[in-house]
């Protein structure tokens, strides 16, 4: 008869130990009863980087990596890329339901009534240098809101943390379009509530001397897509760390801080900016065999290639390229989308990548989108980070709420001296010349 068991026999000692299986994960804790001696620590798991390790209990996003699978509370990312708007999606991953049409009003009429931000927090970016990266601007806006919402530190309290959520969610594009408009050197532009959300950021980021800045709706609705595409991810490196941050009860500026500087690194969020910067040097078509053999011996990635968890085609990749064809008809094409499916034309038929699953993600794509619409390269990551809010904001709401969750706190193997004397100043030179 099955059982839902793991039987261990440790061979130091020849006992036998039986586990429960429970969701196809054992409990690293019921490990801790395998000693050797009674003093014996207990038995650990050691996974730097999480490759198979549960941090949490999640109902909010499935990824199905071997069979590019990807579903926020159950629904297919193409449908709802296919026909929900990015706030409808947010409430959906917030919320764990689709809103109804009276739900989706109220949500979308309290988020754009949050979008505004203190004026202390906007001056802020005037002391920022013109050549900083928005990505800084953003995490430091961030972290600096902290200040302007004490009352967010009670973050046990249910409405506290509902009103922090409309207002992160509500004013990080403002965050990051101020931070774009400190860039260019241009005044920043109050929010337009007659807008959508993803339109008032466009009004945000390029509104001149117009009395009412009129978005292209080709453009809104491809951003509103790329938004629906970055909303969650599961439990990726910034949500990791939102939900180690949150974890010690610190408030959800500061931990959201957290998320966006974990987002910037280039392998994650910032490897959009990475995907142009290597189209850039690539420079030509009749470079790409020269350079994929250059990411084949080592010396460079392959940016925008690659994932922990896709073994298969990142789903998002498959709708970003659909995408392109509707943003290019009104920007123009973008060359470097040529150079970029010559390169994975290549990559996917090349027995290193095939070999190792390497297929491309959504920072393949997404840069070349952005880039034709008008952003700089070191913006694309504001752009991800924006819509990421709803995800880390989820995240942070079910850690909070999950009475398993405690600070997170991992244990380490320590390899390092035992315990060992002093050794006064005159006399390290020769115990270092000693030790090599
Ligand atoms: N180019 C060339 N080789 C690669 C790449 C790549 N982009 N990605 C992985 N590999 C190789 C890697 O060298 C290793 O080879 P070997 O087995 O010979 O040592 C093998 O594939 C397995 O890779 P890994 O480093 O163990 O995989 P990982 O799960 O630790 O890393 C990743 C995942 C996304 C960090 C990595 O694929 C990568 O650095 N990609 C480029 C950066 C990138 O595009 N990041 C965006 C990720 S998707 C959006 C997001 O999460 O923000």
């Amino acid at each position: 008869m099955a059982e839902d068991t793991l039987s261990i026999t440790d061979n130091r000692t020849g006992i036998s130990y039986t586990v429960p299986v429970k969701n196809g994960a054992i409990r690293a804790m019921d490990l801790r009863q395998i000693k050797t001696a009674p003093d014996d620590f207990g038995l650990m798991t050691y996974d730097p980087a999480f490759m198979n390790t549960a941090s949490c209990e999640s109902r909010i996003t499935f990824i199905d990596g071997d069979r590019g699978i990807l579903l926020y509370r159950g629904y297919p990312i193409d449908q709802l890329a296919e026909n929900c708007s990015f706030l409808e999606v947010s409430y959906l991953v917030l919320h764990g339901e689709l809103p109804t049409e009276a739900q989706l009003n109220a949500w979308v009429q309290q988020v754009m009534s949050h979008t505004m931000v203190h004026e202390n927090v906007r001056k802020l970016f005037e002391t920022f240098n013109y050549d900083a990266h928005p990505m800084g601007m953003l995490a430091s806006s961030l972290a600096a809101m902290a200040t302007i919402y004490p009352e967010s530190r009670n973050v046990l309290n249910a409405e506290v943390r509902r009103l922090q959520i409309l207002r992160l969610i509500g004013k990080v594009p403002t965050l990051g379009a101020y931070g774009y408009r400190h860039k260019h050197g241009l005044p920043s532009v109050p929010p337009d509530p007659d807008l959508s959300y993803t339109e008032n950021f466009m009004n945000m980021l390029w509104k001149r001397t117009e009395a009412k800045y009129k978005p292209n709706a080709v453009l809104a609705r491809a951003l509103d897509v790329l938004f629906i595409l970055h909303a969650d991810h599961e439990q990726n490196c910034s949500a990791n760390a939102m939900r180690s941050v949150a974890s010690s009860q610190a408030d959800p500026y500061a931990s959201s801080a957290g998320a966006v500087t974990a987002l910037w690194g280039p392998l994650h969020g910032g490897a959009n900016e990475e995907v142009l910067k290597m189209l850039d040097e690539i420079g030509s078509m009749s470079n790409i065999p020269a350079y994929v053999q250059k990411v084949k011996s080592g010396e460079c990635k392959l940016m925008g290639f690659g994932h922990r968890v896709y073994k298969n085609y990142d789903p998002r990749a498959r709708i970003i390229k659909r995408i392109a064809s509707e943003v290019f008809e009104v920007t123009g094409r973008n060359p470097k989308l040529d150079m970029a499916m010559e390169l994975e034309k290549i990559a996917l038929e090349d027995e290193y990548f095939v070999k190792r699953k390497l297929y491309p993600n959504v920072d393949f794509y997404s840069g070349i989108i952005y880039q034709a619409m008008g952003f700089s390269p070191d913006i694309f990551t504001v752009l991800f980070a924006i819509p990421r809010m709803t995800g880390w904001l989820a995240q942070w709401q079910e850690l909070i709420t999950d009475p398993a969750q405690k600070i997170a706190r991992p244990r380490q193997l320590f390899l390092g001296y035992g315990r060992r004397e002093f050794v006064p100043m005159e006399q390290r030179g020769a115990s270092a010349a000693a030790g090599g």
